[in-house]
């Protein structure tokens, strides 16, 4: 990818929030974010995700104040071809909250690759903005504006990805179980999916297990399988399917699942419906999991359909908590991005 050009003063930008960021850092070289893409979750490393886990906890634990001129006069571009709520929103305020600026076009106004090139977009939009997220169908064509762009480029949700909910995800269960490594998250329902592939990419850098619980239709295919184990491999990581929910499940820490339909899928609702009734997650399914078992959804949810109203507004389930991480994790994303602070914090 193209590197962002480097600053005049970037690190005169640091303020309050930095000073004290600063203080958590280690002193000695680390992998600095600035200026990368965030496409997919393996676009950075085990270390470099957990990196961002621990500045989104830091910056959690902050006072808003604290924040307000982290990114003066920057100005992120949101370009969303599909409807969003959260991603939309959590992205706003966190760009808002650290002192910078958002601009929002939806499809009406820019539709990727329609009326110029990915190439020429992503040229001109690097001119305006300092960096960009963007929201699409196809993955392609954004893998193509984002090697032409040289201000950061990061996946609000395309067909192959959803890596900003990864980190969202990754933050609440760690909140909750205090370490990534060493547990069992089980999705439940269409685990091909975007939000599957990028959770499951996530979870086993971090040394989680991945189950899949699917039927063979919705099953993630072998050679991602086996990406997701070699990824694991060197942190204790690893993936396996399932064609039977309850099996999926036994003793996991986790169960997630997502709506059987995504976005822009529609005309296969009703043989997702037929399918993947067996997937519903219940409370009878449960039983199977960790008794300290969480419920997680990436929202929005459909009640009675991947999810029964009981669990998902349940004592189980953390999907406000995962939510409101959104905000969180995407401000470290915008940090570690947008600024030429070294190292992360210990
Ligand atoms: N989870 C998620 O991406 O929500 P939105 O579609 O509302 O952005």
């Amino acid at each position: 990818m193209a590197a962002a050009p480097i600053l005049p003063g970037g690190v005169a930008i640091l303020c309050t929030i930095c000073i004290n960021i600063q203080h958590m850092y280690v002193l000695a070289p680390a992998p600095t974010l600035y200026g990368r893409h965030f496409l997919t979750v393996d676009d950075f490393s085990a270390g470099e995700l957990g990196a961002l886990l621990r500045l989104a906890a830091y910056l959690k634990g902050r006072r808003t104040a604290e924040q307000s001129s982290v990114l003066p006069g920057k100005t992120l571009a949101m370009l969303f071809e599909k409807p969003s709520l959260r991603t939309r929103v959590s992205f706003e305020v966190a760009m808002t909250q650290l002192g910078g600026h958002v601009i929002f076009a939806d499809g009406q106004e820019f539709l990727i690759g329609t009326r110029e090139s990915p190439e020429d977009a992503a040229r001109a939009l690097s001119r305006y903005a300092d960096a960009i997220v963007i929201r699409t169908h196809a993955h392609e064509p954004l893998q193509r504006f984002a090697d032409a762009a040289t201000v950061p480029v990061i996946n609000g949700l395309s067909a192959a990805a959803h890596p900003s909910q990864a980190l969202a995800d990754l933050l609440t269960m760690q909140e909750r179980f205090g370490s990534l490594q060493g547990l069992t998250i089980a999705f439940v329902g269409d685990a091909k999916n975007n939000v599957a592939a990028s959770l499951a990419e996530a979870a086993v850098l971090a040394g989680a297990t991945m189950h899949f619980g699917s039927p063979p239709s919705h099953r993630p295919s072998e050679h991602f399988l086996a990406k997701l184990k070699a990824m694991g491999k060197p942190h204790g990581g690893d993936a396996r399917a399932f064609c039977s929910a309850v099996r999926a499940v036994r003793g996991a820490d986790v169960i997630y699942t997502d709506v059987w339909t995504s976005m822009g899928e529609e005309a296969s609702t009703e043989r997702n419906r037929a399918v993947l009734s067996p997937f519903r997650v219940t409370e009878e399914l449960f039983i199977h999991a960790a008794g300290h078992a969480i419920f997680m959804h990436c929202l929005p949810a459909h009640r009675g359909e991947e999810v029964t109203a009981s669990v998902i507004d349940g004592p189980r389930s953390v999907v406000f908590d995962q939510a409101e991480n959104r905000m969180h994790s995407q401000k470290a994303l915008l940090v570690a991005l947008m600024t030429t602070l070294k190292g992360f914090p210990v």
